[in-house]
């Protein structure tokens, strides 16, 4: 029974003492969270064995995790939920029960990635206008989703215009401990989105994976993982005066990519960690992709505590956090002996005013350093004209930031300072805020700091991921010819987290990430190519030179603002319950989706019929593709390259769609005959297999097609190797698949005859979503490369071999000039879990098995 309350909990402790007298204290945060879960849900039988493994380290063995909750966004949630929905109809046509298909763990959807900055935050209601645009396009969707709540147990959603998942999932959903049937027990959960960790930052395992194994864990099964390297991360020392959190997470991100963490869970501690508060811990924690780990944790503490009162949790829940955490050893005071694989430190007092770019999060550039890179060519700038590296785009966004109370009154106070001394936003910016949560509003509001924003031409566009997700939404006509006409280097601005080459927008031929007060500095600024540390921003009433410091806001100013105008009262007014609406009168009528044939959104999907319903026979692949590192999910799916000149924009006009509601690649991943076409569609793609006469690579969405030797746009050469029933391979380079966590970057190739894929490296949430579409992932041995095996293209490749987790396979490449070379390779299906999931021909066809 846990102390002062009536309330019962698995006493981990003692179960691993048993085991092992002296382990607990030995163990760190997350192996206790681990082992908890253990103790509660597995049959005696099996519990020593698995909580010796875990006292052992032992990473060779597949290990179970059991979520508490799944969380998802409407694209990755979405389609998952038509997944389902095409289960149904496949178990019902072979004489099945399909009502049988439901999610047993609770899985809230919230609609927060579907909404484009179509009007910017100068225009007057750009919120209604927004919100009517969204609604209009995504017609097809929302209907399918609301159908979703009412046809499946144990979904709920938090409709449009309410926030973004993760910053909702901190500020109000995630209870840090439940309860269940009287009994306490922590609070843990998968999200079908990459950033999901950001709740880690409240001591809740919280961690991002593919849509297809959130379908796993959502119909009840346990999420199979190897364990991973636990890492410890001390910070020292404090902030520097006038640094944001922004500068804080980009500077630890460059770091830990540098000390390569790609698939750890990190447990941040020391008198650094002490000194945070929750919203710059949620900071820390969002980026876990961006610096490539698994989970980024923080220690339950008096911080953790005082976060939870400032959101409005309950008093009987927040001393049941306190409570349990000081009984179970979750308390950051109870970790002082916790051991780890590796331990780094990082010195929070080191970190100067910084952005990160041009495409790529974990680029860190100091400011001062932002003019004279990143830009290309020679440029002379005109009296009036927009200049070359002109900020097209700024944008404060992203539940990154947006979340974090201080960020937030810099911003408004950098535009209180800048609107003092008239400045204004150069006029071919396009500027927006868009929090992550109505609170944000509500606290701008109280602070009288909105209305400054909005002076500046950020007033609230959405309460949504918009330009963080791509969704920027059109440029001004007029300001988009001139970008096309005079070749600008235009540049986007952003508080978010990604900048991938394409992402951002079209026509921003770079990105970058910044706090959010910067973000507004640099729409006043109108252009990159300026010292922003030194140049002036404009004059005074009196002459004088306006400098960043000058408007930079002072640390006890944002801090006095956010303790008075930050209160639980606006988190609780926010708040939407979830699960407390299903009254029997509400169920659908029908178990089966009435899917609308015309719809480019939403369709009957295709995984249970035919080929894609068999295992892979890996034999006579030809290259689709030879790509180098680095190659992201946008590369591979891109969410928002332009549709209008693309196979996909081909066929939404032959379906009749308007134009003005094309909408995003992302909005149509429940069609598969839409989506499949945005494969590998990236115009910054580089396919090395396309070259010009002097051998550089072309880039460009493009292919070649063997054995002709005929180049295509990507689609075309797709269409003909389909036509041709040609099975394919892509050859890639080091950390392949990183970037969110999106299905459609594995079901596209799949569905394009991808059998297999040899890299040299792959990311962890991209890895086991082409396992769950059946697709072998294969990874080079050390010191050998696409490069030092002289591949062009023209090879034809078998895999020999029984898959079994990491086993070495034999890649035989049969060269054009009829060559045979054998080269070893090794298997990553890392678990037998995979390994199965594999043989069934991917994950959907394993779940049909099942319910068959
Ligand atoms: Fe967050 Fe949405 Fe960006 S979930 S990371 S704001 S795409």
């Amino acid at each position: 029974r846990l102390p002062g309350t009536d309330l019962d909990y698995f006493d981990t402790r003692a179960a691993v003492e048993a085991i092992q007298p002296g382990a607990y204290a030995k163990l760190p945060y997350t192996s206790r969270i681990l082992a908890e879960q253990l103790v509660r849900r597995c049959e005696p039988a099996a519990l020593t064995d698995s909580l010796r493994q875990l006292i052992e380290r032992k990473r060779d063995l597949d290990f179970p995790w059991y979520p508490a909750r799944v969380v998802c966004h409407d694209i990755l949630g979405q389609t998952a939920l038509v997944d389902l929905a095409g289960l149904r109809d496949a178990i019902a046509e072979k004489g099945g029960d399909p009502s049988q298909v439901n999610p047993v763990v609770p899985t809230q959807l919230i609609v927060d990635h579907s909404l484009a900055v179509e009007h910017p935050g100068f225009e007057a209601d750009a919120f209604e206008k927004n919100r009517a645009v969204e609604e209009r396009r995504n017609e097809d969707r929302f209907h399918f989703i609301n159908w979703t709540k009412t046809a499946f147990d144990n979904v709920d959603v938090i409709p449009p215009g309410n926030g973004i998942m993760h910053q909702i999932n901190l500020e109000k959903m995630s209870p840090v401990v439940q309860i269940k049937d009287g009994v306490a027990f922590p609070d843990t959960c998968v999200g079908t989105d990459s950033h999901t960790p950001m709740v880690d930052a409240l001591g809740v395992i919280s961690v991002g994976v593919g849509g297809l194994e959130a379908e796993n864990v959502m119909l009840g099964n346990p999420s199979m993982m190897r364990l991973p390297d636990i890492v410890g991360v001390e910070l020292t020392g404090k902030l520097r005066p006038g640094i944001t959190g922004t500068d804080m997470v980009l500077a630890i991100t460059e770091f830990l990519r540098r000390e390569r963490v790609v698939g750890a869970y990190l447990e941040f501690y020391g008198e650094g960690a002490d000194s945070l508060s929750v919203g710059d811990r949620a900071t820390i924690a969002n980026m876990t992709p961006e610096y490539g780990a698994t989970a980024g944790m923080f220690f339950i503490d008096g911080q953790t505590i005082d976060y939870l009162k400032l959101t409005g949790r309950d008093d009987d829940q927040v001393a049941l956090v306190e409570s349990y955490a000081r009984e179970t050893g979750l308390w950051a005071d109870h970790l002082k002996d916790a051991e780890y694989e590796r331990v780094l430190s990082f010195d929070l007092s080191s970190v100067g005013r910084n952005l990160a770019g041009p495409s790529n999060p974990h680029a860190l550039l100091p400011v001062s350093e932002l003019h004279q890179r990143g830009v290309a060519g020679e440029w002379e700038e005109k009296e009036g004209e927009m200049p070359d590296g002109a900020v097209i785009i700024a944008a404060i966004t992203s539940c990154t930031n947006t979340s974090n109370p201080r960020n937030m009154i810099a911003a408004g106070l950098i535009a209180r300072n800048a609107n003092r001394l008239g400045l204004t936003r150069k006029p071919w910016v396009k500027s927006s805020l868009a929090p992550g949560s109505k609170t944000v509003k509500m606290y701008l509001e109280a602070a009288n700091l909105l209305p400054e924003l909005q002076s500046l031409g950020f007033d609230v566009v959405a309460f949504a991921c918009t330009t963080c997700n791509g969704m920027s939404g059109a440029l001004d006509p007029t300001i988009q010819q001139e970008v096309i006409d005079r070749d600008l280097y235009a540049t986007a601005v952003l508080s978010g987290n990604r900048n991938f080459d394409g992402r951002i927008h079209p026509y921003a031929k770079q990105a970058f990430l910044a706090s959010p007060p910067l973000v507004v500095a640099y729409a006043i600024a109108g252009t990159i190519r300026f010292d922003i540390e030194k140049d002036v921003l404009g004059h005074d009433a009196d002459g004088k030179p306006i400098l960043l410091k000058d408007i930079w806001p002072d640390d006890a100013e944002i801090d006095a603002i956010v303790k008075a105008s930050v209160k639980p009262d606006q988190f609780r007014a926010t708040y939407i319950p979830m699960f407390e609406k299903k009254g029997g009168e509400e169920r659908a009528a029908s178990p089966l989706y009435d899917w609308r044939p015309q719809s480019t959104y939403i369709r009957r999907p295709p995984y249970w019929e035919g080929t894609m319903a068999e295992a892979r026979a890996l034999k006579g692949m030809r290259p689709l593709a030879l790509l180098p590192d680095n190659i992201t999910t946008d590369h591979l799916s891109p969410s928002n390259a332009i549709l209008l000149d693309s196979a996909a924009g081909a066929y939404l006009h032959k379906m009749g769609l308007p134009e003005e509601d094309f909408n995003s690649y992302a909005t149509h991943r429940g069609d598969h005959l839409t989506a499949q076409r945005a494969t590998l569609a990236n115009p910054k793609l580089f396919n090395e297999m396309v070259r010009d006469e002097k051998g550089e690579v072309i880039q460009g969405s493009l292919a070649r097609v063997e054995p002709d030797g005929e180049v295509m746009r990507m689609w075309e050469a797709i269409e003909t190797y389909m036509q041709r029933k040609q099975p394919l391979i892509i050859i890639a380079g080091a950390d392949y698949g990183q970037g969110s966590s999106r299905d459609w970057a594995a079901k596209g190739v799949a569905l394009a005859g991808v059998e297999a894929i040899v890299a040299e490296g792959f990311e962890r949430i991209h890895r086991t979503n082409l396992i769950g579409m059946g697709v072998m992932p294969l990874q080079f041995q050390e010191g050998t490369t696409r490069h030092t095996l002289g591949l062009d293209g023209t090879e034809v490749y078998d895999v020999e071999g029984e898959p079994a987790p990491r086993a070495t396979l034999t890649l035989v490449i049969h060269r054009a000039d009829g060559e045979v070379e054998r080269v070893p390779v090794i298997c990553r299906l890392d678990t037998a879990e995979e390994v199965s999931v594999y043989a069934a021909g991917g994950i959907l066809q394993k779940f049909a098995k099942e319910f068959m």
